[in-house]
């Protein structure tokens, strides 16, 4: 493998963006195209799985030769392609795969299948990569809290015989993060995904204004010692799992809906839509259109929306760090990855960064870029596998619960 050049084209095509990219040896990024399909689910305020194979389809083909140009590289100057075989969407992950075992197949190429976690945790180690903070074979193990639109996962990742190990330490008992974030922005009217909208408009208000607060999450005790009812309890029982790095958010979602509802927030952003935008939406008193840049979204949020928008953030922020920060310490790890679609927000970078400085644990993001979801993650994650030829069955097909570690 040595005398190799390392060049891997990876594809991720797990929710709703259809990237490919192609990096050398886990390293350097040579091209990374994401295709989003907001457009499309943007009406319906969410992903809609049956739009989102059908876009993948559709985009698979342009983006990998998109990909290939940028690169300026052709399928025979690959080395191995690297395909996202779960968690995700089951058509969705399907249309990746699927291409990805053709091409593998007619040009002899090997398969590696990778986890999409694994993917978001090699961002940050691509990153420092990239940047030459830590050369490969002196790297060391990190606390990694994967938060996402889908998960918010805490895992020990440690360099191993050559490929890395992953043991879940915590995550959330309901919803993911991002998912929390998406809700509330779809709430308020905002459009999808809700968190960089959130992100821009939090800034602007007052985070003390409305006081949320999360408590330690407790097991369901009646739960206990039944068989595990949904995907994630099959794929990571929380049993096994100290209750302090236990995540909650459909608390304060739900909270959220009270105070929009207790203060008529909702029916006042539904008449000012459709005084700014003209329209309103029949079935759900949501605008048509929502606000489509910061400054309209601006005039769109009146100051008590903005406040909400800010104590939201700021306590879902605070928990994520106070309890990330506690299983670092816990476990005596020494830095800590925090990466995934909300790794990109910046309150969460700056407060995440400045609470770990004072703590004496180093801390390492991906690019905002690389945050959310694309194919370069899933190329560098397969390097080692490469490295170590552990290459996926011609079986290979999608795991919508693919567990990690
Ligand atoms: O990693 P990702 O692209 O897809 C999943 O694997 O889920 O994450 C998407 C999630 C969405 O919920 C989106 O609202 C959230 O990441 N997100 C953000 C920001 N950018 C994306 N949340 C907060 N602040 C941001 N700047
Ligand atoms: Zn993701």
């Amino acid at each position: 493998m040595v005398g190799i050049r390392g060049l891997i084209l990876g594809i991720e095509t797990s929710c709703d963006e259809t990237a490919a990219a192609v990096v050398e040896r886990g390293e350097r990024t040579l091209s990374s195209v994401v295709a989003s399909q907001i457009s499309t689910h943007v009406r319906y305020g969410g992903v809609v799985p049956e739009l989102a194979s059908r876009e993948h389809l559709r985009a698979i083909v342009p983006v990998v030769r998109a990909a290939l140009e940028q690169a300026q590289v052709t399928l025979g100057d690959l080395d191995a392609i690297a395909v996202t075989s779960g968690p995700g969407l089951a058509g969705a992950l399907l249309v990746g795969i699927t291409y990805a075992k053709a091409l593998a197949f007619a040009n002899s190429l090997p398969l590696i299948g990778v986890n999409h976690l694994e993917g978001h945790i090699h961002a940050v180690l691509l990153r420092e990569r990239e940047q030459r903070r830590t050369e490969p074979a002196g790297e060391e193990a990190a606390l990694a809290l994967v938060v996402s639109g889908g998960h918010t996962h805490l895992y020990l990742a440690e360099p191993g015989e050559g490929t890395w190990r992953y043991r879940l330490i915590g995550r959330t008992v309901d919803d993911a993060a991002g998912e929390a974030y998406d809700k509330v922005a779809k709430l308020l009217g905002l459009g999808y995904p809700g968190g960089p909208w959130i992100d821009a408009l939090a800034a602007f208000g007052d985070p003390q204004a409305v006081p949320f607060s999360f408590a330690q999450v407790k097991r369901k005790a009646h739960l206990t010692g039944k068989t595990p009812r949904t995907k994630a309890q099959k794929t990571a029982p929380t049993a096994k799992l100290n209750p302090r790095f236990l995540f909650s958010f459909s608390g304060i979602k739900t909270a959220v809906l009270r105070y929009v509802e207790l203060h008529g927030m909702r029916a006042e952003a539904a008449a000012r839509a459709k005084r700014l935008f003209g329209r309103e939406r029949a079935e759900r008193q949501a605008p048509v259109r929502p606000p489509q840049t910061r400054d309209e979204a601006l005039a769109f949020c009146p100051q008590p929306t903005l406040d909400l928008l800010a104590s939201f953030q700021s306590a879902v922020v605070g928990d994520l760090i106070k309890k990330t920060l506690a299983a670092a310490e816990s476990l005596g790890a020494a830095r800590i990855f925090v990466t995934g679609g909300v790794a990109a927000n910046r309150e969460l970078r700056t407060r995440f960064t400045a609470e770990a400085e004072r703590r004496g644990v180093r801390i390492a993001f991906p690019t905002p870029a690389l945050s959310t979801d694309n194919a370069a993650m899933i190329a560098a994650a397969a390097w080692p596998r490469l490295l170590a030829r552990e290459f996926a069955p011609a079986a290979l097909t999608a795991d919508p619960s693919l567990a990690l570690g």
